[in-house]
């Protein structure tokens, strides 16, 4: 089973107008009201390749209460200390015209130290029963800047390889218990480089470091552009397919969830990447985030396009 950590859950509503113009009524029609968060859409991910999954997280007031019955009915297991506050709600909104979308975020919900002891306690208490542990999101207020880096070097003494997507001061600072995977967009990892990276060979040169440094394994997202997916020993970079985009929420949110899922069930890594870059671009596809169509990711697989960018001895296919 994999174990995800979410500390920012949210009631993402999503609506489409004719046209938004300022100062002006506009009708707005409902296209969905999901339960997401990080974690929920790499979960949703995970479920639907057919991995075992458990979010660990938080989920307060009525909205709280929503988003737990949605995970019901969507049959995703989810283990949440119960908080104070209301969970946050996210608006996205479509507009027709211009063909182009809005997202409108809430900040996450604030967590309190105790509320903070009792997540430490459901990890402690599912630590073992992980094969693959994921921290998804940026850290919420109220939670030590240390709290990631904390939970990776618990992971690690537990031997359960550890993935983490994330961003903000808590990202930097877990750096140093160096987790195995880490899986940036362009804008994240500039942000662990505390500069601009300007072009491929400055980035490799910044991912190297990192490697050096213990990462095991760098995956770096560019939305439509090539992923680049480093180690010490090899490196690639794919191409996603090109489509007609409807919405990117949660793309990056479906790479680390295809990760997990491939590392768990051992797939060679060029399949694992595929696929990986595949569920990115097929979440792309649909409304909301991890509403994959595995038909279409498996079809979009065949499409990506992967390049060996050095192979230092090893076979890795
Ligand atoms: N316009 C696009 N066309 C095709 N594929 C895309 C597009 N945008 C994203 N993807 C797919 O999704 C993957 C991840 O995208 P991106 O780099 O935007 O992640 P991200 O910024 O971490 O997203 P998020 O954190 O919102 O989930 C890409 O590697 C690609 O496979
Ligand atoms: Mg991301």
């Amino acid at each position: 089973m994999i174990g995800i950590l979410g500390l920012s859950p949210s009631v993402d509503k999503i609506v489409s107008v004719e046209n938004l113009r300022w100062g002006e009524h506009i009708g707005v029609k409902k296209i969905r009201e999901v339960a997401s968060g990080k974690a929920i859409n790499v979960a949703r991910v995970i479920k639907k390749l057919g991995g075992g999954v458990v979010i660990i997280g938080v989920a307060g007031g009525a909205n709280g209460e929503w988003i737990k019955d949605e995970l019901k009915k969507e049959k995703l297991r989810f283990d949440f200390v119960h908080v104070k506050r209301n969970v946050r709600q996210n608006l996205t909104i479509m507009d027709k015209l211009r063909g182009r979308e809005i997202h409108l975020k809430e900040e996450s919900s604030t967590i309190d130290m105790k509320e903070l002891e009792l997540i430490r306690k459901r990890m402690r208490k599912w630590g073992s029963k992980l094969s693959f542990f994921i921290i998804s999101g940026r850290l919420p207020k109220g939670v030590p800047v240390d709290f990631y880096r904390e939970t990776i070097s618990f992971f690690k003494k537990k031997k359960v390889p550890i993935l983490l997507d994330s961003n903000g001061p808590g990202f930097v600072r877990a750096l140093s218990a160096v987790p195995d995977y880490i899986k940036p967009n362009l804008k994240e990892l500039e942000e662990l480089a505390g500069r601009r990276l300007q072009g491929r060979g400055e980035e490799i040169r910044f991912v190297k470091s990192l490697i050096k440094r213990g990462v095991n394994m760098a995956v770096v997202t560019h939305g439509p552009g090539d992923v680049l997916v480093m180690t010490s020993r090899w490196g690639l970079s794919l191409t996603p397919p090109k489509v007609r985009v409807r919405n990117t929420v949660g793309s990056g949110d479906a790479v680390a969830g295809a990760i997990a899922y491939g590392a768990v069930k051992g797939l060679r890594i060029h399949d694992m990447f595929k696929l990986s870059v595949a569920c990115g671009t097929a979440n792309t596809l649909s409304i909301g985030a991890g509403f994959l169509d595995i038909r279409k990711v498996n079809a979009l697989t065949k499409k990506v396009n992967v390049k060996v960018l050095y192979n230092h001895g090893r076979n890795e296919k």
